[in-house]
């Protein structure tokens, strides 16, 4: 019978370049002992001398070694071992005892070897990884270098399910009826023919068995086949972004009445069709995708990511009504898709991000010949099941297109021609900008669905396209790109001397009539009032996607702000997230939550703490989902507006310490508020702990969130106190946090400023039960202290 086991823990790790590593009794005692997810890159201090330079966060690359011993089971019999890597960067090479299993350059693959023939039942098998992250630059974007995905074994019968060898479809859904067609491929690794019996079983999430198919398949000796069935559900519960239904297709593969495979495929009931004049409809529902771009990285932890992790970023999302994520722009791990699944988002699976023209000297360029046919089907047959994803990318702003050059045509036609042949249930997608040079080339006759892409104005040609090319079906695959810095506000003519500047001349200039309030801010930030924006802004963009009806949604860069592709040294990030690395809300969070939900909410900017200001005229702005907002000055009303076209309201108020609050109201009801209060000096941390328990698994994360504040309790929003975490109990800190693209203090040590009043700490779990203790203190500050259980 299969058994399916996650591999993380105990490799041994160095940064070396020793091919004589690949051997099985390489002496490896002084080597670092390590679990996975691991990502070396992060560990270091960003330096401007990288080679990744920029696009890469200053971070290094470099070439590094993994080893762990795996033990055989004694019982193995004629099962087979198969070593599984959802994702190792870059150039991977994998030995096992000595013997070479495979290389797998993209790293972004998940990957399989099949280690049979290189193990002993009963006996320790070496599996050694070379990983290799040395010819630098290869990313536009911050990449990480190594195993920072999970890596499995499975031991399973040689007559067994292929890797990635179900599919499962539902061509025909309604709330009535549903049919599921599964077809599983089976193999026969023995040098016999078997006649097996194959039993589908479709489950629901509380496993209660809805339906039952079996059928008999002849396997000829080393082949495989490969089974189909038609299934029906009776009133099944649909799957979406606000209900995630989810079923599970359970095959079991036996001969003469001996099971010898059981394999269980999630999957989801849905229909998706798209419409050139009308959109997008989700079982029959037209509606709108509200998405957000997002890279692999989550700040301090870099491309090392605990499941726990992306869970939180994905609550914060669906808290601001994001319904779809597109995955910038390389394939995604297992779990953040099987998470989407869960709960609930759309998901644009992007391929490539460039295709024979490279943008980076040694990027995927250099394997496009020999790869891009099994990276793109490896892609699609480990994804099909998957009921969030609804559309697959085979590239983004490549240049052979943007570029309007005719030798990418057939490249185009091919890369649809496989998609369509992998997967013949979902339409096929590029990002594109400069759209006219794409256009005039001829490309988009070979896309089903043709992003948009506003970086370089794709964004204005909307409904010119949609007159000229009425089949076209059209979404903005990355727009707005827009950049805010949390906590940081300033007005008009800080703006005039960015544009002077040829290097940011892209930037759009607000027409504030404000004099400047707020001085001598660092060139990486930006404000939050008006997004300091590429082409167009949050409130333009959504206007657009929400009122034209052929134009089925957009996808904002980014939702979270992420590692690289940073404007200059000290940066080691931008600001194009409308969340910061932490994860904590920027202002135009909010203005998507007002567009986006329907829960009453209210936000107000800026934050009310502008000692030395008073007397000046500062701008107030607020975003709310409710017909009125009322404002409010120390007890006094500045006015009651209407939320209307414009999406935003705002007041000038004289600035006088004390407090602003805006009430939302519906009628003549008073429904939600926001309150910021000036802050008197910093007193203490007040600090959150995120999540409302812990397993003590070895794997969970606990979020820390940290803000400073004064002795009443109330937040003060320029405090830039160093912190100092200290942990002890059944847990580590693994990363500390603050959301300032410019610190480039090393991410592991256990200090950091805070950033514009906070921090955050990401602290994992051992396998122990017990208490974690956090103590953070910093100089003027009284120690706060939390103590935390994992159970
Ligand atoms: C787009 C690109 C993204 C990112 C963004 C920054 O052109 O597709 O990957 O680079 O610009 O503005």
């Amino acid at each position: 019978m299969r058994t399916r086991e996650n591999i993380d823990s105990n490799w041994k790790f160095k940064l070396i370049n020793d091919d004589s590593a690949l051997e099985a009794n390489y002496e490896d005692s002084d080597w670092r002992t390590l679990d996975l997810p691991h990502d070396w890159s992060v560990e270091f201090t960003p330096d401007p001398n990288n080679p990744a330079s920029a696009g890469g966060g200053f971070f290094p690359g470099g070439l590094g070694w993994y080893r762990k011993e795996l033990k055989i089971p004694e019982q193995l019999g004629a099962n087979h071992v198969l070593i599984e890597f959802d994702g190792v960067y870059m150039n991977s090479e994998v030995w096992c005892n000595g013997n070479f299993c495979g290389n797998r350059p993209y790293g972004y693959s998940s990957f399989c070897y099949d280690i049979t023939e290189h193990v002993k039942a009963g006996e320790k098998a070496v599996i050694a990884v070379r990983v290799d992250n040395s010819r630098q630059k290869n990313s536009r974007w911050y990449t990480g270098s190594g195993i920072y995905r999970h890596v499995w074994l499975t031991i399973a019968s040689p007559v067994r399910v292929d890797h990635w060898g179900t599919s499962v479809t539902t061509p025909e859904v309604s709330d009535k009826f549903a049919s599921v067609e599964c077809s599983v491929d089976v193999v026969n690794n023995t040098y016999d023919h078997v006649n097996t019996k194959i039993e589908n079983i479709i489950l629901t999430s509380e496993g209660k068995e809805v339906s039952k198919e079996s059928s008999f398949l002849k396997i000829e000796a080393t082949d495989s086949t490969d089974c189909k069935m038609v299934m029906d559900i009776d009133q099944p519960s649909l799957w979406s972004p606000d209900a995630p239904h989810m079923y599970k297709l359970k095959t079991i593969i036996s001969h003469n009445g001996n099971i010898l495979d059981e394999y269980e495929t999630p999957f989801g009931v849905r229909s998706i069709r798209y419409d050139a004049n009308e959109g997008f409809f989700l079982n029959d529902v037209n509606m709108k995708m509200m998405g957000v771009n997002e890279h692999h990285d989550a700040g301090c932890l870099g491309a090392a990511v605990p499941d726990d992790v992306i869970r939180r970023r994905f609550e914060i999302l669906k808290e601001m009504g994001c319904n779809a994520i597109r995955v910038s722009h390389n394939p995604a791990s297992p779990i953040f898709l099987d998470l989407c699944d869960e709960m609930g988002f759309f998901v644009i699976e992007e391929a490539f991000d460039e295709w024979k023209e490279g943008k980076t000297p040694f990027g995927y360029q250099l394997f496009w010949d020999q790869w891009w046919e099994r990276d793109l089907k490896d892609m699609i047959d480990r994804d099909r099941n998957h009921p969030s994803i609804v559309m697959w990318s085979i590239g983004n702003e490549i240049i052979e297109v943007r570029s309007g050059m005719k030798k990418g045509l057939p490249i185009m036609k091919a890369l649809q021609e496989k998609c369509h042949e992998l997967d013949p249930t979902r339409p096929m997608t590029c990002g594109c900008c400069a759209i006219r040079e794409t256009n005039a080339a001829g490309y988009g006759q070979y896309m089903d669905i043709v992003g948009y892409n506003g970086g370089g104005g794709s964004c204005f040609d909307y409904e010119k396209d949609h007159a000229t090319y009425p089949e076209r079906i059209m979404y903005a695959s990355e727009v707005p790109h827009s950049l805010q810095t949390r906590g940081v506000y300033r007005t008009k003519s800080w703006y005039r001397d960015l544009a002077r500047n040829p290097d940011v001349e892209r930037l759009v200039v607000p027409d504030y009539s404000e004099e400047e309030v707020f001085e001598n801010f660092d060139e990486h930030y930006q404000s939050s009032y008006d997004n300091a924006m590429v082409r167009i802004s949050a409130i333009d963009s959504w206007k657009l996607t929400k009122t034209l009806p052929f134009f089925f949604g957009e996808f904002r860069w980014t939702g979270f702000d992420y590692i690289g592709e940073c404007y200059s040294w000290p940066a080691k990030s931008w600001n194009f997230g409308i969340l910061d690395l932490c994860g904590y809300p920027k202002d135009t969070f909010y203005f998507y939550q007002s567009q986006w939900t329907s829960k009453p909410m209210v936000h107000i900017l800026p934050h009310w703490s502008w000692s030395g200001l008073e007397g000046k005229v500062i701008p107030v702005v607020a975003y709310s989902n409710c017909e009125k907002v009322e404002l409010f000055q120390d007890g006094k009303s500045l006015g009651v507006k209407t939320m209307g076209e414009d999406m935003q309201l705002k007041w000038d108020v004289t600035y006088a310490e004390g407090e602003i609050v805006a009430i939302g109201m519906n009628g003549n009801e008073n429904v939600v508020e926001c309150k910021h209060v000036s802050a008197s000096t910093a007193q203490t941390t007040k600090i959150k702990f995120y999540e409302s328990s812990l397993a003590a698994n070895g794997t969970s994360v606990a979020h820390l969130e940290v803000e400073i504040v004064d002795s009443k309790g109330n937040f003060v929003p320029l405090a830039q106190h160093e912190l100092e975490f200290e942990v002890s109990g059944v847990g580590h800190l693994i990363g500390l946090e603050n959301g300032d693209p410019i610190d480039s203090t090393n991410y592991k040590i256990n200090k950091r400023k805070a950033f514009n009043g906070m921090a955050l700490a990401i602290i994992q779990v051992g396998s122990e039960s017990g208490e974690i203790k956090v103590t953070v203190s910093g100089e003027g500050l009284e120690r706060n202290e939390i103590s935390i259980k994992a159970e």
